[in-house]
């Protein structure tokens, strides 16, 4: 049952019962009215509370049902939440730990609402690219006032239930035994009639039009390309000036309307995307895991220092260890240079500056790091560097420690060889900047023990970082698919393009960043490092050669006051450079290819198409155990737009015949080898599949 009844004396009480979080399915809708009959037909039954076990009173709708026939079958939560409000015996909502979407709407039906404190009260819909779509638009303004449940509804953020105890949301907080304060309500308000209900509440708002308008053009300022916001706040209006009936018609057509999106579908998908990503099919979530209670970093450059912030953000006392004082004086001044501009900026009290930056010392000698539970290598990427750094921690390190390595594309499992000890060695690859970013690489070498994995990826999640597993290959998931992007972007300037007009469409996109404009940010040397090492070993991949003459010239990015773009100094802004477009010129001269005009289409066709048919082999390969890993690798580590869901998903939404087409297509062109279309590809295509 994922709801149960139960009756004490003259009160009957039904607590969902659908773990993880109460989600209001079609069953747990349907024993709510099977529950609510129930009381209605028992004469020794006065009163009715509606809880939830478990650790949620509901977490609302269940997203899973979403565009599939369960969500519109009967009961649906509108018929539910009728059922409830037209009850004849009072119904009491008993809230705690979690209240949100449905969960809310269905307590906001209920004649009564009391409640725990710390509740999370909330309306999330919004960040599921949809509205609350059972009255809650409707029903919350009437008792938070209409300026909070605005606030409420198009952040979607969660309040807690002490800060609404003055509003008619709540009858009363109860401090101590919920059940039995609930009950206990029940009785007192058992005989009052007539029944209270939220939709004959006045909302009272003098110049709400005002209001109205002021929040349209705020709410459109800051959607960007999301539709659903400015919805929320239709329906919010609605709910002031159409008749109680009329604006729940409003807000229904709004909620399919938007349920129907490209962009709540992706939202939904990153939100299961995100949660799926952190479980690993061979290591259960019981697996035990080794407590990490101290760290240690290798190297204080600019991700060693970012890397340590974690830790001490996450309150894991962290030594750093350098080769040289200079360079490791100079690593700890940046770290509490980052700290000052968040504190100055507000979001760090001094307490906690001095906390943290207290837990980050530096050292110069191996013998001080052996305690530590992990350490991270974050030293230059050189194997031969790697390899005295590995077989070094392997002396030191006491038994039990995880060896993590911060490499971003060399062979994790040649790096455990190093050691005696390659079931305790692991790759974190961390995005930079590394105390900012969302993205954990995981890399699960070959002998990596499940213990290992399991406590990095629990590691992963007390750091805030979204932790996604890959398997060992050149650039892992993330940098393996963006040589092919930017492979593309390199012989899109050979064939007609400047670096702001790639940028300008990537841009359009959605992305963050444009190729070019990320190159001089992160440092065009680092790929020019690499691409230096691959020329050796893969002779037969083909590159454009305008990164190296750009990197020659030393132009190297905002570190060098020039790259692909010009810098002022104390600017940040790049500046089309006659320079580089002239060099760009010139090379497609040296070359033999006649420049052409290239559409926006081409770019983005090209560059993302790129992306999803490397990721693909990656998927085939089992280097990414699920094409929505992937996605989570994009969204949270290379600014993909998160409307379009991540290159994975959105190859489905352009339907991967047309991806394969268009690939064929480019196949015609200059370097057609690189539009192969990876088998798998092939065949989800052939077969009218999807990569999710
Ligand atoms: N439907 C289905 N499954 C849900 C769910 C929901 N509404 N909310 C959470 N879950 C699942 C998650 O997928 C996860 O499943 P898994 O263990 O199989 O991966 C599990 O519950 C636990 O989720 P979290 O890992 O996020 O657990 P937390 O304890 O960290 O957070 C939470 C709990 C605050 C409820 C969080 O999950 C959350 O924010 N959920 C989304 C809530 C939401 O958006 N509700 C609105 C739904 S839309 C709606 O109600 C429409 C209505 O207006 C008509
Ligand atoms: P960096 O050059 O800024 O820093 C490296 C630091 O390591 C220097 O301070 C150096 O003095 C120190 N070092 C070198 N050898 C050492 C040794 N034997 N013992 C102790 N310290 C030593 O390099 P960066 O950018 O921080 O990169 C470090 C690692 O992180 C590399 O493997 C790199 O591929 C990887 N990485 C870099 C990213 C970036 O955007 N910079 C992103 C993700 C991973």
């Amino acid at each position: 049952m994922t709801a149960e009844y139960q009756v004490n004396g003259a009160i009957a009480v039904i607590t969902l019962n659908n773990p993880p979080v109460n989600g209001l399915g079609l069953s747990t809708r349907t024993a709510i009215v099977d529950g609510m009959k129930k009381a209605l037909g028992d004469n020794a039954v006065k009163a009715v509370v509606i809880t939830g076990a478990g650790k949620a009173f509901s977490g609302g709708a269940d997203i899973k049902e979403f565009n599939s026939p369960k969500a519109l079958a009967e009961p649906t939560l509108h018929t539910v939440i009728n059922v409830v409000e037209n009850s004849i015996k009072p119904v009491v909502a008993a809230i705690h730990t979690v209240c949100m979407g449905g969960g809310l709407e269905l307590a906001l039906g209920c004649h009564y609402r009391v409640a725990s404190p710390g509740a999370q009260i909330a309306l999330p819909e919004v960040k599921l690219g949809i509205l609350p779509g059972a009255g809650g638009t409707q029903r919350l303004p009437r008792v938070v006032g209409l300026e909070m449940a605005l606030n409420m509804i198009v952040s979607g953020t969660p309040v807690p239930s002490e800060k609404l105890a003055k509003t008619a949301l709540f009858n009363e907080l109860i401090e101590g035994d919920l059940m039995q304060g609930a009950q206990a309500f029940a009785g007192k308000v058992a005989d009052i009639r007539p029944l209270p209900k939220v939709r004959d509440i006045k909302i009272d708002y003098p110049n709400h039009e005002a209001f109205l308008q002021f929040s349209r053009n705020t709410v459109k300022a800051m959607a960007g390309p999301f539709p659903a916001p400015l919805k929320c706040v239709e329906a919010i209006a609605a709910a002031v000036t159409e008749k109680f009936d009329d604006g729940l018609k409003i807000e229904r057509d709004l909620f399919v309307e938007l349920v129907q999106t490209t962009e709540s579908k992706a939202l939904r998908h990153a939100f299961f995307a995100e949660r799926a990503a952190g479980k690993i099919p061979d290591v259960p979530e019981d697996t035990p895991a080794r407590a990490i209670k101290s760290a240690a970093v290798i190297g204080a450059g600019t991700m060693g220092g970012g890397i340590a912030m974690n830790f001490a953000n996450a309150g894991i006392p962290v030594k750093i260890l350098e080769m040289k004082q200079e360079a490791l004086d100079k690593g700890l001044a940046t770290v509490r240079k980052n700290y000052e501009n968040t504190m100055k900026k507000g979001k760090l009290t001094p307490e906690k500056f001095e906390q943290r930056v207290g837990l980050i010392t530096g050292t110069l000698s191996y013998e001080e790091i052996g305690q530590a539970d992990i350490v991270v290598e974050a030293v230059f990427e050189d194997m031969g560097v790697k390899e005295a750094v590995f077989k070094k921690l392997d002396e030191v390190m006491r038994p039990g420690a995880i060896l993590a390595s911060n490499t971003s594309t060399l062979d994790v499992d040649k790096i455990a060889a190093f050691t005696k000890r390659p079931q305790d060695v692991i790759g974190t690859h961390f995005f930079s900047p590394a105390n900012v970013m969302k993205l954990l690489e995981i890399v699960r070498g070959a002998k990596t023990g499940k213990d290992v994995l399991a406590t990095t990826m629990a590691l992963s999640k007390k750091i805030k970082k979204t932790g996604v597993v890959s398997g060992v290959c050149d650039g892992f998931i993330g940098n393996r698919m963006v040589e092919q992007y930017s492979r593309q972007a390199g012989f899109l300037l050979e064939e007609g393009c400047t670096p702001e007009q790639v940028d300008k469409a990537v841009e359009k996109f959605g992305f963050a960043m444009g190729p070019f404009r990320m190159g001089d940010l992160a440092g065009n040397d680092i790929g020019w490092y690499i691409r230096k090492r691959r020329y050796v070993e893969k002779p037969e991949v083909t590159y454009s050669k305008t990164a190296d003459l750009l990197c020659e010239m030393g132009r190297y990015g905002q570190k060098t006051g020039a790259g692909w773009y010009d810098y002022k100094p104390g600017d940040r802004k790049a500046y089309p450079s006659q320079i580089v477009n002239d060099m760009v010129v010139k090379h497609s001269a040296d070359i033999g290819v006649e420049r052409r005009k290239i559409s926006d289409q081409e770019i983005i066709e090209r560059l993302v198409f790129a992306l999803v048919n490397e990721g693909a082999y990656i998927l085939e390969e089992g280097i990414a155990m699920r094409a929505s890993d992937i996605d989570m690798v994009y969204l949270t580590g290379y600014g993909f737009p998160l409307f379009r869901g991540g290159p994975m998903f959105y190859a489905d939404t352009v339907g991967l015949p047309n991806v394969v087409m268009a690939m064929e297509k480019y196949a015609k062109g200059r370097h057609g080898d690189a539009w192969k279309p990876a088998p798998l590809l092939a065949k989800l295509a052939a077969e009218g599949k999807t990569f999710n």
